[in-house]
């Protein structure tokens, strides 16, 4: 597999001086008759095309044009940025992936960015080269001809905003800094949760995040089999029989220097299923191919720790991930099985496609056992939540207001919006075991039931858990990312520790 394509963002306080192939990319805010922040012979070159009404100015909307100027013929990206009084970070960061997928399109290397009028500082820069980075991921690892799609490597950021700011304020090159760090480690999170089950099975799964963890300085805790079987892990070694692959619990930690035992630990426990075939309650084939991104909870509680080694806040934080294949065989668990648990309770397993909590329960087990004072888990757990809030908003459950209101603000902040939902006992049906202390399926509504079992083995912890079953995948290509997986929840548990 060939690395994620990077993008090299740069600040400039002019328009540089331009190679033939390059393009200007000027913002256009919704039925406004001028560009928003371009100058010049820019500016007189795209009123007349607005004038003409050629472009609206509608969000993640482009329109390439070569427009004759004073030196020369220039190729002008028109990017749409929607209404004025809407354009935030958001709209900025999706404006520019939107610029740097269609300056790909049309083979430039590099893209010199006018941000809009309003959104000069470098608060707006950082939001720039975030969506930019975001916009140049590509996930056709295994074309042939997928190079040629590196072409444009380049991003200028064009702002005469400040770029030497006092270390600790909000600096220019300080905010395009730290948003390459997260928009990378965000790519990192796609590029696993878009590689196939083949060749992403739970130990290459861990091998990838042990070789992050050497690049940036994380330590590895991680166990195999055998550590999972003597320790008693019975839910993820029970999702795990089926399969040829053996599980693994991936663990990594952040330890900031000075930070002493007393300050907290902070846990990301995410769901590691490389891939879900559903086991003997198997899925029907349809879209089963989607299931290979079932671990982008994990992936993305790494790719979180990836981006907080770089950007060195004082907190200290570990990343847990029970990773497993879900397969039928004749070593497969059945429906009626019961798993004991590493907290000791036992579960009555209805249905063997319900495994995601299987696992995360022994995450959640051991994420306690390290000492976690605080924890959030991400899981693509149930496909009711994406029935009930579709792919703009995640799901939110947790059993502490205080920890659930920061997820809420962090996930805000970071773009990617939560919704809370109830984890109360009025569910409690539908997890009771006649057999068992618990049952890992009771009908639906699945999402809340899901989530409440959770919160039993959280017990008295302050907990979230993330149900990103609707947001951790793109069904169709978009104008800022290709289908596949988003990276979603990165964003958000940087924001948690770090913002
Ligand atoms: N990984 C799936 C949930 C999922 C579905 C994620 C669609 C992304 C897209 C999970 O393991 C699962 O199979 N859930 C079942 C549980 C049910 C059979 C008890 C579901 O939600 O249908
Ligand atoms: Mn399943
Ligand atoms: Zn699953």
């Amino acid at each position: 597999m060939s690395k994620p394509h990077s993008l090299t963002v740069e600040t400039a306080a002019k328009l540089p001086p331009l190679s033939p192939r390059e393009v200007v990319a000027v913002c256009v805010f919704q039925g406004e008759p001028e560009p928003a922040g371009a100058g010049g012979e820019v500016l007189r070159a795209v009123e007349r095309i607005l004038n003409e009404g050629d472009f609206k100015g509608e969000a993640e909307s482009t329109l390439l044009v070569h427009a004759a100027t004073g030196e020369g013929a220039r190729r002008l990206l028109l990017v749409g940025m929607g209404k004025r009084e809407d354009a935030d970070d958001a709209a900025l960061r999706r404006a520019a992936a939107t610029a740097v997928r269609a300056a790909r399109n049309a083979r430039a290397g590099r893209v010199n960015f006018i941000p809009p009028a309003g959104h000069e500082g470098p608060r707006a820069a950082g939001a720039v080269a975030e969506g930019a980075i975001l916009g140049a991921y590509e996930n056709g690892f295994y074309q042939s001809d997928e190079e040629e799609k590196a072409a444009t490597n380049r991003l200028t950021i064009v702002t005469s905003a400040d770029g030497d700011a006092p270390a600790g304020g909000d600096g220019l090159r300080r905010r395009v800094e730290r948003a390459r760090i997260i928009a990378e480690s965000v790519n990192w999170t796609r590029a696993l949760a878009d590689e196939p089950g083949l060749s992403l099975p739970p130990r290459e799964f861990a091998r990838r995040a042990a070789e992050m963890a050497a690049s940036v300085g994380l330590k590895v805790e991680s166990l195999g089999v055998e550590e999972i079987r003597a320790r008693g892990m019975g839910g993820l070694l029970g999702v795990a029989q089926g399969s040829d692959e053996e599980p693994a619990l991936i663990v990594l930690r952040y330890e900031p220097e000075g930070a002493g035992e007393d300050d907290g630990l902070w846990a990301f426990v995410g769901k590691g299923i490389t891939f879900d075939t559903g086991g003997i309650s198997i899925k029907h084939g349809l879209d089963m191919y989607e299931m290979k991104s079932d671990m982008a909870g994990g992936a993305a509680a790494l790719g979180a720790l990836r981006a907080i080694a770089q950007l060195k806040p004082d907190r200290r934080v570990v990343a847990v991930v029970p990773a497993a294949e879900n397969m039928p065989s004749g070593k497969a668990i059945k429906p009626g099985d019961i798993v004991r648990t590493l907290a000791g309770h036992t579960i009555e397993v209805v249905d063997t496609d319900a495994e995601g909590r299987l696992v995360l329960v022994d995450g959640i087990a051991y994420a306690k056992a390290l000492g976690a004072s605080r924890i959030v888990d991400l899981a693509t757990l149930t496909g009711s939540i994406i029935v009930a809030l579709g792919s703009h908003r995640m799901g939110l459950f947790s059993n502490d207001d205080e920890w659930a209101a920061r997820l809420l603000a962090a996930s805000e902040r970071a773009g990617e919006p939560a919704w809370r939902m109830p984890v109360s006992d009025d569910y409690k049906k539908r997890i009771e075991s006649a057999i068992a202390d618990f049952k890992n399926y009771g009908g639906r509504p699945d999402a809340t039931s899901a989530a409440l079992l959770l919160s039993k083995f959280a017990g008295s912890t302050p907990w979230v858990h993330l149900d990103i079953a609707g947001t951790a995948w793109y069904d169709a290509p978009l104008p800022y990312a290709p289908k596949g997986a988003s990276g979603a929840g990165v964003r958000t548990l940087v924001e948690l520790v770090c913002g």
